[in-house]
Formats: structure tokens, sequence, C-alpha cells
């Protein structure tokens, strides 16, 4: 199977299917490679935090022109995957391929699958591009084409707990992801004090729980598949259920905006997690907190739209910040100009390259030094590459 993530999670992706018991995992570029039963597959969707979609192989085959296509989509005996009255869509991804549109190649594709039906039983399948039943990969790589049906449906990162969103929300899985990358687990304090719509703190909060990713989520594309196995089903999410566990710290947010407070506290109910994360309406600039060592986690505004010396204001803020009032922190920020993090002022001890969509990020993190070491945070950041 292959599970799709974001650009720089494929280790962590990889960390979390050793650990569901997935075998033969070889992380690849935005995805990770594993096999597996339909445990695993379940599982995979299930309880993978950086998971977006779960996809499963079908069919391989070289493909030259798009009636190889055509004809090669035609021959899958797809009715041991759908019955007639479903729905399906079709998605393809094409690189290096003498087949150019996608959306092209996605046609033809159902054109052959539609005629499949219709000549071994006189009738057809209908698409329904939001909703489908059974959605199909087609992915078509120089002349290698491989057909996978996708076990998860919508995108992973719809959990199911967020009923609003403020501006420029961040992807649930890239949240989870960037936790990960901390290397929080739990055992200390964890605070986001522009905390938006709450997204870093939720995603936070299920992992010191242990709460399923897909704990809040209605439907996976695989309940719709005719070999689903409603017991098996059951008995992954009630083993979850009992790997929940305790959680002694704080999870701490904050935002300058009402608005902002006001959806996190409704995402966090929805999640019914307002009891276990503290929320603050505070400036960074303002803001007490009651803990003297943690790990924070971040990504503040990086618009384009916000001129160079509000830029540089705001980050030589957080840096100042930063330096005042998480001493005894590692302090990590998200941010998708890849210039203004040097205006923080302190030399990051790591950089990891991500990407947001199509927004390359930069993932930095800051120890903040308290006590005797009190003065290493001052050096100034020499490389703002
Ligand atoms: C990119 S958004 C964070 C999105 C968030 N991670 C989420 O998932 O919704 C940046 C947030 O920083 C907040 N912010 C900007 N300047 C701030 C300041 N000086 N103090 C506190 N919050 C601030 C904004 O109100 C905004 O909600």
């Amino acid at each position: 199977m292959i599970a799709k993530t974001f650009f720089g999670l494929e280790e962590v992706l990889a960390e979390e299917l050793k650990n569901i018991g997935a075998d033969n995992i070889e992380p690849i570029s935005r995805a990770v490679s594993f096999e597996g039963d339909l445990s695993t597959m379940y599982k995979a969707n299930y309880l993978c935090y950086t998971a977006i979609r779960i996809l499963k192989p079908i069919a391989t085959f070289t493909v030259g022109n798009e009636d190889d296509l055509y004809n090669q989509i035609k021959k899958i005996v797809w009715w041991d995957y759908m019955d007639v009255n479903q729905t399906l869509a079709i998605d393809a991804v094409l690189s290096y391929s003498q087949i150019t549109h996608s959306k092209f190649a996605a046609l033809k594709s159902k054109d052959a699958l539609v005629d499949a039906f219709r000549d071994k039983f006189g009738e057809r399948p209908s698409v329904d591009p939001i909703t489908p039943d059974l959605r199909i990969n087609i992915h078509i790589f120089r002349e290698n084409c491989t057909v996978s049906i996708d076990s998860s449906g919508s995108s992973l990162h719809k959990r199911g707990y967020r009923v609003a969103v403020d501006k420029a929300p961040i992807n649930e899985v890239l949240a989870a992801g960037l936790i990960k990358l901390s290397g929080w687990d739990g055992s200390t304090h964890l605070i986001d004090p522009m905390c938006g719509s709450g997204t870093i703190l939720i995603e936070a909060a299920l992992q010191a729980f242990g709460i399923a990713a897909g704990y809040y989520r209605k439907d996976f594309g695989f309940k719709h598949w005719k070999d689903f196995d409603a017991e098996l089903w059951k008995k992954i999410q009630d083993d979850a259920l009992d790997n929940q566990k305790d959680f002694e710290h704080r999870i701490i947010g904050s935002d300058r905006s009402y608005k902002a407070i006001n959806i996190a506290e409704e995402n966090l109910k929805s999640a019914k997690l307002h009891k276990d994360i503290e929320l603050r309406k505070s400036t960074l600039e303002d803001l007490t907190f009651p803990i003297s060592e943690g790990v924070m986690i971040t990504n503040p505004p990086y618009d384009e739209r916000l001129d160079e010396e509000d830029i540089k204001g705001l980050y030589q803020m957080i840096g100042d910040q930063m330096k005042q009032k998480f001493q005894g922190f590692n302090a990590w920020i998200l941010s998708g100009n890849l210039e203004v993090l040097k205006f923080v002022g302190l030399r990051p001890s790591r950089k990891i390259i991500m990407y947001n969509g199509a927004i390359e990020c930069r993932f930095a993190k800051f120890e903040i030094y308290g006590g005797s070491k009190k003065g290493k945070y001052m050096n100034k950041d020499k490389s703002p590459e």
C-alpha cells in the first residue's frame, strides 16, 4: 500500500506505520510504501496522525498512449471492487508520460470502467466527484501505470472535529507532523501562543491522550468496499479506545484575536477537549502563563500582504518574547516566509524544510536556555538560510 503524506513527514509516518505493525516500510517522496493485511489498512487510516490517504494498488501495467490506458483499465475486474449501483470518482496524476493531460487520462479511465460494466451487465455505475463510494487513483510515471483504490475516501486531514476556522488554519496532518518532528511526547507542557483555530493544540492533545487520529471521523473509503469487515473495524476502534491514556501536563493556547479564540473554543468543544486545553485571549507581548518549561510550537502569520517592516517587527517581537518568556523551552516556529526567520534574532539549532501545500516553509527550532546557561540565547542568528 501507499500512505501519502506531506514533504518532510515521510520518516515520521514510516515510524507510525512501524508502530501499527506494517511490513516492508519504505519512505518515498511525499509518501511511504508498506505491506500489510486488511487490519493494517484500517489501522493506517485510523491511527496514523501523519497520513493523508492510504492507497491500495490493484493493477500495474505499462501504457504508451491513451488507447493503452483505456484497454488496460477495461481489463480490470471492477465488479470485485464495486457494484453497478455504487458511485465512483477517478483522479489521475501523471509525470513524464506521453499522455499529457491528467484530466483526460482520468476521463479515458472512467470511460473504460463504465464500458466494462456496460458490456458485462448492460448497466453502468455513475460518477460522483464529491462523495463517491469508490475513489480510484491512476498514477502514471513515464510508461508505468499503477491503478489504486483509495481506502481513505476524503483526505484524512478531515478529522471530523473542526467546526470552524479562522484565517490561514494549518492542515491537521501537518500540525500533527510538526508535533512529532518536535519530539514532544506529552512528558512536558505545550504552548501555542498564536493558536488561531487551535489546530496545533488539538492535535497535541490527540497524541498526548492517545486519541486515534480518526476518532471523530464518521466515514472512510474502505467502509464502502465489498470486502468491508465490520467486526474487524469495530475491534480496531475498541482496541484504540482501550489504548487511550492519561496526560498530566498542560496544553495552553492563546491568540490576540477574540474571533480566533472563539473559533478555537468551538473546535475544542467539538473534540470534547475544552476541559483539557487552556485558552486565553492575549497578544504574545502581554501573555503570561504559569509554566516554566516545555515545548512551544506555533505558526505565526507570514502573510505576503504584511509589508516588510511589519514582518520584520513581528518576528523581532517573537524573538524578544521568546528570550523573555520561554526560557527553558524548546521553541519551534513554522514559517512560509524563508527570509523572516532571521529577524527572530536567535540562531536556530535545527531548520527543517517543509511544504504547506505549494508553499515552501521552514520549521525552525530555538533552544531557549534559562538558568546558568542564560545568555546563550543571545547568540545572533548568523545563518539566515
Ligand atoms: C497563521 S495563523 C495561526 C493558525 C493556526 N495554527 C490554526 O491552525 O488556525 C496566525 C495567528 O497569529 C495570531 N497573531 C498575530 N499576531 C499576534 C500577536 N502579536 N500575539 C498573538 N497572536 C498573534 C493571529 O491572530 C492568527 O490567529
